[in-house]
């Protein structure tokens, strides 16, 4: 005779369950990480590359020209495990580090994981900003790390 470990109560509570779980991990409940690189040294060479990497995916290398942009954007995945960091090279100079990885990089959630997180990356002569806003002001980038 066989056993069910379900009851005919708990299998629609389960389903519920992992469809809530899916949802959740969709849309609404899972804002967008917005990670922003923005190329503010003073000279065209040597050329700056941004090289960012997860797990998961490998983004490849891009070489932005001052005043360039280059963004990309994630959900966290439902453990919250997510982990994107990036190299940065300019010339003889070079630099990696996390740009998303729980709350262990300066790029993380201050509170709730509600709404659209934006962080962006000046890169400078001696060192990179950040500002943790959506449309950044000077004034609103904090040093990150030096090359
Ligand atoms: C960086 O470069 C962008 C694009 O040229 C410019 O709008 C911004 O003001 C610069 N930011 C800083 C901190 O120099
Ligand atoms: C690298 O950094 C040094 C200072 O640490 C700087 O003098 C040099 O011009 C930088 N740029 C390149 C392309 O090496």
């Amino acid at each position: 005779m066989a056993y069910y470990p379900c009851t005919k109560f708990q299998l629609p509570l389960l389903i519920f369950f992992v469809n809530l779980v899916i949802m959740t991990n969709a849309s609404v409940f899972n804002p967008a990480i917005n990670e922003i690189f923005i190329n503010n040294i003073s000279r065209s060479t040597p050329p700056l590359n941004v090289h960012c990497l997860s797990r998961d995916d490998d983004l490849g290398v891009h070489t932005l020209e001052p005043g360039d942009k280059y963004d990309f954007s994630f959900h966290e995945n439902f453990l919250s495990t997510t982990h994107f960091y990036c190299k940065l090279k300019w010339g003889r100079n070079s630099s990696i580090f996390d740009v998303y990885y729980k709350k262990q990089s300066l790029c993380y959630y201050k509170f709730f994981k509600v709404t659209d997180l934006y962080c962006t990356w000046s890169v400078q002569d001696y060192a990179i900003y950040l500002a943790l806003v959506k449309n950044p002001s000077p004034s609103d980038f904090k040093f990150a790390y030096t090359w």
